[in-house]
């Protein structure tokens, strides 16, 4: 029986971390339109409120908001303990909230290094595990995690970022193996360089040379990317798991 046929008739509850803006906001955006109740969420209640409400006066969809630091356990336990309060399952996850900095090895200050691993592996690992007994309940549910081109391919001055970003890959497929039994798909996507603010202290000559790395010849939309999650976490994709969907115009080659 074709996957699509488990699709819920009520719509999919998704969350959808770091949507305040940039990428994740894009998904939320894309999902609101393709008829998902959306869980907006962001450090703040003030910033995550705002991209719900925002969202909501566009798309007419229904959303909420929950927020918390995805570093703090204690932050990510409350969230998800909402979100069983108000919605009680979780269909889609989409774990994205993230930070950036980049240095040349010797050249970055162990606080920066320790909250890259924060935020960007240890919180993502947060995350899963405290939203797991959700998915369980959830109507075909599917996990797609924002890793980077970083992760596979290195780069100058991206060593502790790319590192952060191999931890999501590893987290992706053993969470697929794990969880594929209870019908949880995980997977993860690989965007190259995106139009956010996360690319917004590069100059005129950085931006120049990642389109010169880019064969499709331009940085990503972050709408390029919200349309590879959504396929992940579609019926569409129902019979694939444990998978890393590279998003990034050919930089990767
Ligand atoms: N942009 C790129 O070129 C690129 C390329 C490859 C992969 N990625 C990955 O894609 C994801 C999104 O990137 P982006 O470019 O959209 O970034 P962005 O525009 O800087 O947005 C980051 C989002 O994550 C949230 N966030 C950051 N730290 C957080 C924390 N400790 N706890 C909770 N939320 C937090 C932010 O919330 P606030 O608004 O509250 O700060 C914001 O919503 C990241 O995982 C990034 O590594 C990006």
């Amino acid at each position: 029986m074709p996957s699509s046929a488990a699709e819920p008739v009520e719509a999919r509850v998704s969350l959808v971390t770091g949507s305040s803006r940039g990428i994740g906001n894009a998904v939320a955006r894309r999902l609101a339109l393709g008829g998902h109740t959306v869980v907006l969420h962001g450090r703040t209640y003030e910033s995550a409120a705002a991209a719900a409400s925002a969202l909501t006066r566009d798309t007419g969809a229904k959303t909420d908001a929950v927020h918390g630091d995805v570093a703090d356990p204690a932050a990510v336990a409350d969230m998800m303990r909402e979100i069983h309060r108000r919605h009680r399952r979780l269909d889609s996850l989409v774990v994205n909230a993230g930070i950036h900095a980049a240095a040349m090895i010797g050249m970055m200050g162990s606080e920066t290094v320790e909250r890259l691993f924060q935020v960007n592996a240890i919180g993502a690992t947060h995350t899963l595990q405290s939203a797991a007994s959700l998915l369980r309940r959830g109507v075909a549910p599917a996990v797609v995690f924002l890793s980077s081109v970083m992760a596979t391919r290195g780069s100058t001055g991206q060593a502790v970022y790319g590192a952060t970003k191999a931890a999501v890959l590893g987290l992706t497929r053993s969470a697929a193996k794990e969880l594929g039994p209870a019908g949880i798909r995980v997977n993860a996507v690989a965007p190259g360089f995106v139009e956010t603010d996360m690319l917004a202290s590069l100059d005129e000559d950085g931006r120049a040379e990642r389109v010169r790395a880019t064969p499709l010849g331009r940085l990503a939309e972050p709408g390029d990317i919200a349309a590879a999650v959504a396929f992940l976490l579609s019926g569409d994709a129902g019979f694939i798991t444990g998978q890393v969907l590279g998003v990034d115009g050919g930089v990767i080659l």
